[in-house]
């Protein structure tokens, strides 16, 4: 499917998302002719760029960026597309000078033949989220009598629930639900959308896909990196904001959901937010049991001296914002009902991975000897998400010879395997459905609110309990030792992949 003929607006085109994600995306796009015949890229921003000088930044991007950067056509492929990229300088604050840029959008919607389709793509400081909607409105950019306008606003969406309740009142002011595009990157992932696949389309994992059949689920995202030169934003987000409000809980969402009655938008996205919902609150004295938060200290990682996150470019030395969260909680369904589910996420651990796994229930009858802890006696089922995406089920078989000796052995699909598979980018496929005007992968209004509404507890916790713990853990470990005694089970633990 091709999308309609359309202008891509980016608010906030000087910016490091721009140049990393969004403008080799639609290259990306482009180069597999996915981009309509009238199509242009019009950028936005306070620093005085012309055309020329803005084409020649967003080719650096692209070169070093996009996927389908190699290739022998590549650099006239590369130069007409840049052919499609505007940039118009303007203070975004000031609303006096939105008429002007009306006009140069105008113009330029006529001169290429975009048929008044906008996209507003919101690549700003949180800050702005609210302003520049409400003054693209007074302008008459919001409505849709001729063509369509679209608003992409990119995370973080609310610093905390009330927030994110103003900010969706600010939207609806102006704009509707289904104009409304919120990211959240993990739904652009091939692998975070396969979950729904494995799990409905195969007969051999949905029966067993409940409490009855499940001992518990964990959900990891572990980063081998640090916070680097965003410290700035990270002191005012914490893992908790960054990942675990957004990306964890919505993969979560999608491990327990009910089937969709259609693969369509609503369908799917009525499914996360009942799931969202029936999320069990952390009652406030309940936070320090169910949660644990860490911060990364200095250490030596593989023979090289790593700075602990107080010591980072823009952060306070003597923080307690959090680098690391393990949470255990419950989904209060008829599905879930007592199945504990553990989401841990952190900067500076050993590795870089994002997986689901499925912990079964041992067998009712305890048979063979050889495999004598609980752990032994579970089949897991692994989704590794990123990086080497893929599936592992892990089961026991009888070890050759004499006896009934079992073994647990790994069944492996790895995504690599299969033939020029090529997986796109997040953004690739997430600006590719909003030229579409497909919202099912972005995030709903009330699916943000009812995330807000589980973190709510927590954040209140940590700002008036001051003896909950901020712990340490060496960079490059797996956090805090502590967040193993979450796991309910005496010989139970973490998985730690390698
Ligand atoms: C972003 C967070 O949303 O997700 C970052 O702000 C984090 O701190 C990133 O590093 C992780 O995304 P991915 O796709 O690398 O898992």
């Amino acid at each position: 499917k091709t999308p309609k003929n359309h202008i891509l607006v980016i608010f906030g085109a000087s910016g490091d998302l721009t140049y990393r994600k969004l403008v080799p995306a639609v290259y990306d796009l482009y180069d597999k002719n996915m981009l309509p015949k009238n199509f242009a890229v019009l950028g936005l921003g306070r620093t005085e760029l012309s055309d020329n000088q803005f084409r020649r930044k967003m080719e650096e991007g692209i070169e070093k960026f996009a996927l389908n950067n190699t290739g022998s056509a590549l650099k006239s492929k590369i130069d007409t597309f840049l052919q499609k990229l505007y940039y118009y300088a303007f203070n975004t604050k000031e609303e006096q000078e939105y008429a002007g840029f009306k006009d140069k959008l105008l113009a330029l919607d006529k001169e290429l033949g975009t048929e008044n389709n906008f996209i507003f793509y919101l690549a700003t400081p949180p800050s702005m989220y609210t302003t520049i909607p409400c003054h693209l409105a007074r302008q008459g950019l919001n409505n849709e009598d001729e063509g369509y306008s679209r608003l992409v606003v990119e995370k973080p969406f609310g610093y905390d629930l009330e927030s994110a309740q103003q900010l969706n009142e600010s939207l609806f002011r102006n704009f509707r639900e289904r104009q409304i595009y919120r990211i959240d990157h993990y739904l652009g992932k091939e692998t975070v959308q396969n979950l729904l696949v494995t799990r409905f389309s195969n007969t051999i994992y949905e029966p067993l896909w409940n409490r009855n059949y499940v001992s518990r689920v964990e959900i990891t995202s572990a980063e081998s990196i640090g916070v680097g030169s965003r410290g700035g934003y990270y002191e005012g987000s914490g893992a908790l904001r960054d990942m675990v409000q957004n990306h964890l809980l919505l993969l979560a969402s999608l491990v327990a959901m009910e089937p969709p009655a259609l693969i369509d938008s609503n369908s799917i996205r009525n499914e996360i937010v009942k799931v969202l919902q029936s999320l069990r609150t952390i009652k406030e004295e309940d936070v320090a049991k169910q949660v644990i938060r860490g911060q990364y200290i200095n250490s030596t990682v593989k023979g090289k001296k790593v700075k602990g996150y107080r010591q980072e470019e823009g952060v306070d030395p003597e923080s307690r914002t959090e680098t690391y969260v393990a949470i255990k909680f419950f989904i209060d369904n008829m599905r879930w009902g007592g199945v504990p589910f553990y989401i841990r996420t952190g900067k500076m651990l050993p590795t870089r991975v994002t997986e689901v796994v499925i912990h079964f229930k041992p067998t009712p009858h305890h048979l063979f000897s050889s495999h004598a802890t609980i752990a032994q006696q579970q089949n897991q089922l692994v989704i590794r998400i990123q990086p080497d995406e893929g599936l592992l089920l892990k089961f026991g078989m009888k070890v050759p010879g004499a006896g009934f000796n079992a073994q647990n052995v790994n069944m492996d699909f790895h995504y690599t395997d299969l033939a020029d598979v090529y997986l796109p980018s997040a953004y690739e496929r997430l600006l590719q459905d909003c030229m579409l005007g497909d919202s099912t992968l972005y995030s709903r209004g009330d699916a943000v609110e009812a995330a807000w509404k589980f973190v709510k507890p927590i954040q209140d916790a940590w700002k008036n309990n001051k003896d909950i713990k901020v712990h340490g853990y060496p960079a490059g470990t797996w956090g805090p030792d502590v967040a193993d005694e979450l796991i309910e089970g005496s010989d139970l633990t973490w998985r730690y992949p390698c």
